[in-house]
């Protein structure tokens, strides 16, 4: 695989196209984003922050970092990786963006694929921990402080666009893809990690009825489930686990307090991958 970093990017006040100086991103106006020692930019303007640190907090991130290193999620990220690179033709180039990307597991694997494909990738998050976490790890791609509601790429830029276990905002989406370019949402499915959701709520919320017809400017391509089991074999592994999902914020202090004595558990994987095509 040939990896780079994608980097046609905009500046998110004007939206004019920004050019890389040795330290920064410019625009024309003289808007300036200062790269940081790790190699990301800050695109997401003040006037637009809603909360002071907005996103995962640094505990959070920290805590998927591990469990994601663990290999948990590894099945789930062999299925996007499968569904990306089958996008378009063998030799096509393409441009990638993980909207929401965390710490940027889902792309580290991607790039790790054997394949001849050669991809431009971009990972942004609203959280500055996450892209501090992601672009201190691995600097083949690009990595953005921005938000999914006002993406800093040009419009028609992209080729598949990732959302997984995210905030999707399809109307960004269907701006920043290309005609035929690929939506790859990836939601929890009805079982995923039910055995923790039994531990620490009293009762489970019904599941949510899965999408009826696709977004404006969509249409639905293939639906896939991903389900397998996994133990998480410490009682690190759980708090992990606890940490890095709303879970722990939602539990009752009872099955928190259950969850958190325990040193084994049996959880099951299960997740959705929504493949929707820009019309
Ligand atoms: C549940 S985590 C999933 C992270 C990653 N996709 C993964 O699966 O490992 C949700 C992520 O969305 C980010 N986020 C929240 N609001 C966002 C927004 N408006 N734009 C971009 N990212 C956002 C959070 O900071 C967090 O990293
Ligand atoms: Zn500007």
């Amino acid at each position: 695989m040939t990896i780079a970093p994608f980097t046609s990017l905009i500046c998110p006040l004007d939206h004019e196209p920004l050019s890389r100086t040795s330290t920064s991103w410019c625009c024309p106006q003289g808007h300036t984003f200062d790269v940081s020692r790790q190699g990301h930019v800050n695109l997401l303007p003040v006037q637009k922050k809603r909360s002071l640190d907005p996103g995962d907090s640094k505990a959070m991130i920290t805590a998927r970092r591990r469990f994601l290193e663990a290999g948990h999620y590894q099945g789930i990220a062999e299925a996007v990786s499968r569904q990306v690179l089958s996008h378009g033709s063998a030799h096509q180039a393409l441009a990638v963006l993980d909207a929401g990307c965390g710490e940027g597991y889902y792309l580290r694997e991607l790039a790790g694929i054997e394949s001849a494909r050669r991809l431009s990738l971009l990972g942004l998050d609203i959280s500055k921990w996450a892209v501090q976490a992601a672009a201190g790890r691995d600097r083949r791609m690009g990595w953005v402080v921005g938000s999914n509601a006002a993406l800093p790429v040009p419009d028609q830029s992209l080729d598949v666009v990732l959302c997984m276990f995210g905030f999707p905002t399809p109307a960004e989406f269907a701006r920043v893809l290309k005609p035929g370019g690929l939506l790859l949402e990836v939601e929890a499915g009805p079982d995923h990690l039910i055995e923790l959701r039994e531990i620490i709520y009293p009762t489970l919320k019904a599941p949510r009825e899965p999408r009826q017809a696709p977004e404006p400017g969509f249409k639905t391509d293939t639906v896939e489930t991903v389900r397998y089991a996994r133990t998480l074999n410490s009682r690190e592994q759980i708090l992990d686990l606890l940490v890095m999902t709303p879970h722990l914020y939602r539990a009752t202090a009872e099955g928190r307090a259950k969850a958190e004595a325990l040193a084994h558990l049996d959880v099951t994987v299960e997740v959705q991958l929504t493949g929707s095509l820009r019309l």
